[in-house]
């Protein structure tokens, strides 16, 4: 964790802004695989990381607004515990590394809660999105466990969203840390990426990459061939020559923020004619939409300019036709490019999800579209210095979506049906990069990856 200093100062400025009221953060607890002691990989709430720091299970943190107290609460370890895992701090001690001189056992918060709630006192939470943060909740609040996402307070939620979404100077060195062990993950799989290599090889190689030099992976590692599957988690395929390695893979750092990369790799590192095409379109996206990038720009903006980038490189290609600007506008772009330019990022891969997305990237004035691709951008609004990125345009070859487009003449006018066969093989191309937004301009985070064809093609050979 950070100094308390750190923690001190985000709770001070979180209780400026409510002012009154309670705000109750539940950390997360062990989550079994298959029996109560085999648990999965234990990852801590991100707001209850950003407010109080302690990456253990079992503590819940209390800011009571109106007399600017925080407490924390958990219970000691005992001798049991103690003879299984080892001596363990005591509750009142990580107290004190996060900043708090209050500190109490678990029952001391139903007691206050009660009391709280006697007095008709507001207590703010944020939404949970476990089952086990649900149950707490509700039976500390007296509610239906299965509405406590709709009970969450809009206030909490408005106010923590504004403070994670300014990136402080520590922040940004994590993410940075995390894009340096990503550039490890990457390059490593850039040079395995030859025929008769089993994706999962590379999967595992590269996840032991994220674990050995940081917290592990910050989301599940997309590697695969068939990259035209946006989310592919399957790792079952041989690589063959001809085809192109999608991997979108990340860390998080021993702190927890995290990086989030894309690179695609042509099985064998050698790049052909027809894979170059689709890839210098996509690169353009990639640096082009890097370079606007600048405070007051919306992220929308950006989001259409890569589509028009990726749509006039496929019109010169002769698979898209007709208008640029009228295409994209129409949404015919999607065909080939159905997902947003990108996401904010911090302690979460998707920065502060959990919260809501409409919260995080859309406002009162900037609602979120319907039309198929552009409603999966996860943020419209204008960057602001601290806000940090990623920029990931891609190119993908969807058999079932370009059927069913093709069968019901679905954009004719934009779309040259007849030429996309022999491009179906390439699968999909991603190029993802993590942005910082700074006073003037923008900076690319973390040690630069091999991104243009001859880079590629040398860290291959
Ligand atoms: N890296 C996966 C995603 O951004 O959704
Ligand atoms: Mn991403």
């Amino acid at each position: 964790m950070f100094k308390s200093d750190v923690y001190n100062k985000r709770r001070e400025t979180l209780h400026r802004k409510m002012k009154t009221g309670l705000g109750l953060f539940i950390g997360n607890s062990e989550s079994p695989m298959n029996y109560p002691s085999n648990t999965y990989h234990f990852r801590q709430d991100s707001d209850f990381l950003y407010f109080f720091g302690i990456d253990l299970p079992g503590f819940t943190g209390l800011m009571d607004f109106d007399s600017g107290k925080d407490w924390l609460f958990g219970n000691d370890f005992d001798m049991d515990d103690i003879v299984w895992m080892g001596p363990q701090p005591l509750v009142k001690e990580l107290a004190l590394k996060c900043g708090i001189t209050n500190s109490a056992p678990m029952a001391n918060l139903e007691v206050m809660i009660k009391d709280a709630l006697s007095k008709k006192r507001k207590i703010h939470f944020l939404p949970p999105y476990r089952g086990e943060t649900k149950i707490t909740l509700g039976s500390l609040l007296k509610e239906n466990p299965c509405q406590m996402k709709t009970l969450a307070s809009f206030d909490l939620i408005r106010d923590v969203v504004s403070m994670r979404s300014i990136k402080e100077k520590a922040e940004i060195d994590e993410i940075e840390k995390a894009v340096d062990i990503a550039y490890e993950m990457h390059t490593t799989a850039m040079k395995m990426c030859k025929p008769g290599v089993r994706e999962q090889d590379i999967f595992g190689t590269i996840e032991g990459i994220a674990l050995a030099k940081g917290g592990g992976t910050s989301f599940p590692v997309i590697l695969s061939i068939n990259g035209q599957t946006l989310h592919n988690h399957s790792h079952g395929n041989i690589l063959q020559k001809g085809r192109m390695m999608v991997t979108d893979a990340g860390a998080e750092t021993d702190r927890h923020y995290a990086s989030d990369i894309t690179r695609t790799t042509p099985v064998g590192g050698k790049f052909s004619g027809l894979q170059k095409d689709i890839y210098e379109i996509v690169l353009q996206a990639n640096t082009e939409a890097i370079k606007a990038t600048r405070p007051g720009v919306s992220n929308r903006n950006i989001h259409f300019s890569a589509c028009k980038v990726i749509a006039s490189g496929l019109k010169d290609l002769g698979l898209m036709t007709g208008d640029t600007s009228e295409a994209v506008t129409a949404g015919a772009h999607a065909l080939f490019m159905p997902h947003g330019i990108g996401h904010m990022m911090g302690l979460d891969v998707h920065d502060m999800e959990a919260l809501g997305e409409n919260y995080i990237g859309y406002s009162e004035d900037v609602k979120r579209s319907d039309q198929f691709g552009h409603a999966f951008l996860r943020f419209a609004l204008p960057y602001m210095p601290g806000h940090v990125f990623t920029i990931e345009p891609g190119c993908y070859f969807i058999p079932e979506l370009i059927n069913k487009w093709k069968d019901e003449g679905k954009f004719k006018e934009f779309i040259n049906y007849g030429k996309i066969g022999k491009y179906m093989p390439i699968g999909g191309i991603r190029i993802e990069d993590n942005v910082l937004i700074t006073e003037k301009g923008h900076k690319v985070l973390g040690k630069p990856i091999p991104k243009t064809v001859e880079e590629i093609e040398r860290i291959c050979t």
